[in-house]
């Protein structure tokens, strides 16, 4: 098939991201560490976000063994605003485990990077091939955006085999500069290729792009069925006093585990239930209190909150704290305050 004539692609979109390539602060340092928390802070967030964090995130812990030594608290909230909080967990057991159990020198191929905790196929490539040159691809959404539609293949991309297969094409056609060419396909695919609207016309690959010739982008890649989010309706208590609010520590376990709260309850409280739950908190309000509404997604719920907002005064509350400025405290509830 014309997949033998893959070097025409490779050789088209590296010329391309050598002129257009973005300038982005953890490109060009070769260092392992560095791409590490790049690549995690990238899984999920767009690199325009990502870029404050990881320059706060480096300076505070610029090595691995700064990140193990790093408490949890401090970590999230290094992280806070980000989401997919586990990441941040998991990269701190990937940095224990380079510090304890290889010397703080992180392995140089991906078969060994593989075995970190928190470090998959995805990271792992990336890692071995920006920061030690192995030719091993790295394939997020975005990579296998650009091959569906290049190829008009409409295999579920969200499928771990075929994922695999894409994996292993590549492998045997990453050229001599993997990490440039992996990085070449990331800001394709967010810069041009992208997902509600390409540029074909801006396109260094349309003139070789199925989708392109047949109008048919609109079809790639096949995401398979999307399960439907969970709904949850919660009763938000948004307590303020000056300029700091209610919280209290959260549980270890679930969503948002080791983080903090505003203090809240399940299902949308009645007027009544709300003067109910407010008595049981302990807290009385100055003046009327206001309800505002606002949602928040995450992987798998999406939280209806019912806020009421109110002020009062600063007195001790058993079981909560007074917001200090030093807790993370998740956008879920953050926007809660806005
Ligand atoms: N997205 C994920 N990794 C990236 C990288 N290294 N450069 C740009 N965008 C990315
Ligand atoms: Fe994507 Fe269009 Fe380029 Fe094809 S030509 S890779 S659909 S931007």
């Amino acid at each position: 098939m014309w997949y033998t004539a893959f070097m025409e692609f490779t050789t088209a979109l590296m010329a391309w991201y050598d002129r257009h390539k973005r300038t982005l602060p953890w490109r060009g340092t070769g260092d392992a560490y560095a791409v590490l928390v790049s690549e995690i802070m990238l899984q999920q967030t767009r690199a325009a976000a990502v870029i404050p964090y990881y320059g706060r995130f480096m300076n505070e812990l610029p090595t691995v063994e700064a990140l193990a030594a790093c408490d949890e608290e401090r970590l999230l909230k290094l992280w806070e605003g980000l989401g997919y909080y586990s990441r941040a967990r998991n990269l701190k057991k990937c940095a224990l485990a380079v510090v304890n159990e290889h010397e703080g020198r992180f392995p140089d191929s991906a078969e060994e990077l593989k075995k970190l905790p928190g470090v998959g196929p995805y990271t792992a490539g990336a890692i071995a091939s920006i920061a030690f040159g192995e030719p091993e691809p790295a394939v997020d959404g975005n990579v296998l955006r650009v091959l569906a539609r290049l190829f008009e293949d409409g295999a579920d991309v969200t499928r771990q085999p075929v994922r695999d297969r894409w994996t292993d094409f590549l492998r045997d056609r990453m050229g001599s500069r993997p990490g440039d060419l992996n990085q070449a396909f990331m800001d394709l695919g967010s810069l041009i290729c992208l997902p509600k609207s390409p540029l074909c016309h801006s396109c260094p690959l349309s003139s070789l792009c199925g989708a392109a010739k047949h109008g048919t982008w609109d079809r790639f890649p096949n995401r398979g069925e999307k399960k439907p989010k969970r709904q949850e309706d919660l009763t938000v208590f948004a307590v303020r006093s000056g300029d700091s609010f209610l919280i209290r520590r959260r549980g270890e376990r679930g969503l948002l585990s080791g983080l903090y709260e505003l203090p809240n309850r399940p299902g949308h409280l009645s007027r009544e239930d709300i003067g109910q739950a407010l008595t049981e908190l302990g807290v009385r309000p100055v003046g009327a209190w206001e309800i505002v509404t606002r949602e928040h997604i995450f992987t798998h719920v999406i939280w209806h909150m019912q806020v009421v907002r109110l002020t009062a005064p600063q007195v001790q509350v058993p079981g909560y704290q007074w917001y200090t400025g030093a807790e993370p405290l998740p956008e879920a509830f953050m926007k809660c305050l806005r």
